[in-house]
């Protein structure tokens, strides 16, 4: 494979017009595909259906510690949920609340009870001329949506396959006390599926913010997501780190099953100190008598324990493993060597994460919606969705089946290839 920088003008317009070709034939097809958001396919839906029948009308809806879980109380969550939860977060008996169906809301109302209520007594962050967040870029779109929504600053901070640049996390945040917060996502990151590294979990947990209100936003969405069981990946607790660092109550550490039992139809756990609990139970004491304990029952009769929900995520890996071994087949087959674009060839998590020649991601993301295949938009990875070299394009496998999401690489591939060739003619 000759590299496109090394093509003459000639030759680039040659390409240039067999990939307009391909590309028409692509879009005379008329698909309708979709590779933007990373949802689990029906088939992973199905795996879990069998929870439906844990419980019946002739189920003792008791938990181990004697509640009713048809009735109100258990604010922070029965037993057997806790357990489950702190086993798949890989902490031992750290304080944790059991919340509703999914994590994200969590994060959400940690920011917002933050914004209007301050962390464990000090100033409500809405009273501060400036709140600022770290953002390891490119990340999750969502993380981003909750910083703009409550009109915190986001500073990009640049990733790296071991996690974020840790020297200028540890600049930044001892320097500003502005910074309130990082979001971290540390295994299998979205995009990128890059898993932190122990040095970069221990240099988080000794961080020394100048703002005591500072706290990481640990993010362990996919602690159980793994592609390969044959060589998982697991990462230090950030929880005992910064307990061990004299930092016990620096972190907030986010897990649900989403993509384990049901989307969106899960459990949610915040795993953190005694002080930040019993500060955020406060609140959460106002906010509801209690969240569902029948689905927190079904959760625990149905997986168990860890060893229960990892039986499960096999299944899953079965189901996603070939999908993404497709996506990377194509691009190796059609874009290797051709110095047109890099991309990530992650063990476990949702996501594909592809960089571009820049200035083009924009470009094929729009090439892609007109031959009928949508993406999640350009930019989306970065805060404010403005990636500054325009070149992150996340791809998201897990719910098309596996011959639709290869016609879509195909198309994925023709479109970069077009888009760079183009690039490359700007400068001809
Ligand atoms: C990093 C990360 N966190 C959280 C979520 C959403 O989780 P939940 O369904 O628990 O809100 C996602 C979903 O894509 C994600 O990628």
């Amino acid at each position: 494979m000759v590299p496109y920088r090394e093509l003459s003008k000639e030759e680039l317009l040659e390409l240039k017009s067999s990939l307009e070709a391909k590309y028409q034939e692509f879009q005379s097809k008329n698909l309708k595909l979709d590779m933007s958001r990373g949802k689990p396919s029906i088939e992973q839906l199905d795996l879990t259906m069998e929870m439906m029948d844990v419980l019946n009308s002739h189920s003792d809806l008791t938990s181990e510690d004697g509640l009713d879980c048809r009735n109100y109380g258990g604010l922070d969550g029965i037993p057997e949920a806790k357990r489950l939860m702190q086993e798949i977060m890989e902490v031992g008996d750290e304080e944790i609340i059991i919340y509703g169906n999914a994590s994200l809301n969590i994060m959400y109302d940690t920011v917002s009870r933050s914004m209007t209520h301050g962390v464990m007594g000090s100033t409500p962050w809405c009273k501060l001329d400036k709140v600022k967040f770290l953002c390891p870029a490119p990340g999750y779109d969502r993380h981003f949506a909750i910083c703009e929504f409550f009109g915190i600053e986001m500073i990009p901070v640049p990733m790296t396959p071991n996690g974020p640049d840790m020297d200028i996390v540890e600049k930044l945040v001892s320097e500003d006390e502005a910074i309130k917060g990082i979001w971290c996502v540390p295994k299998y990151s979205n995009p990128q599926g890059y898993v932190y590294s122990d040095e970069t979990v221990i240099r988080f947990a000794n961080l020394k913010p100048a703002a005591k209100d500072f706290r990481i936003f640990w993010d362990n969405a996919y602690c159980v997501h793994h592609l390969y069981f044959d060589d998982t990946v697991e990462i230090l607790n950030i929880v005992g780190e910064c307990k061990k660092a004299g930092n016990p109550d620096m972190v907030y550490k986010f897990a649900s099953t989403s993509k384990i039992s049901f989307s969106g139809a899960g459990i949610a756990a915040l795993v953190a100190s005694k002080a930040n609990i019993d500060d955020i139970k406060k609140q959460l004491a106002i906010q509801t008598i209690g969240y569902d304990k029948i689905n927190q029952l079904r959760h625990a009769r149905f997986f168990k324990n860890k060893a229960g929900v990892l039986e499960h995520m096999k299944k899953h890996a079965a189901i996603m493993r070939p999908k993404f071994e497709a996506v990377l087949n194509v691009l190796e087959t059609e874009l290797g060597g051709l110095e047109i674009g890099e991309w990530t060839k992650p063990k476990g998590g949702y996501f594909i994460s592809f960089d571009s020649m820049e200035g083009c991601a924009k470009t094929i993301v729009a090439m892609m919606k007109d031959a009928g295949v949508v993406m999640t938009n350009a930019g989306a990875t970065f805060p404010y969705g403005k990636d500054p070299k325009d070149s992150n394009i996340r791809i998201a496998p897990s719910f098309p089946p596996l011959e639709e999401l290869e016609l879509a690489a195909q198309v994925f591939t023709i479109c970069v290839k077009l888009a760079s060739v183009n690039k490359l003619l700007e400068t001809k």
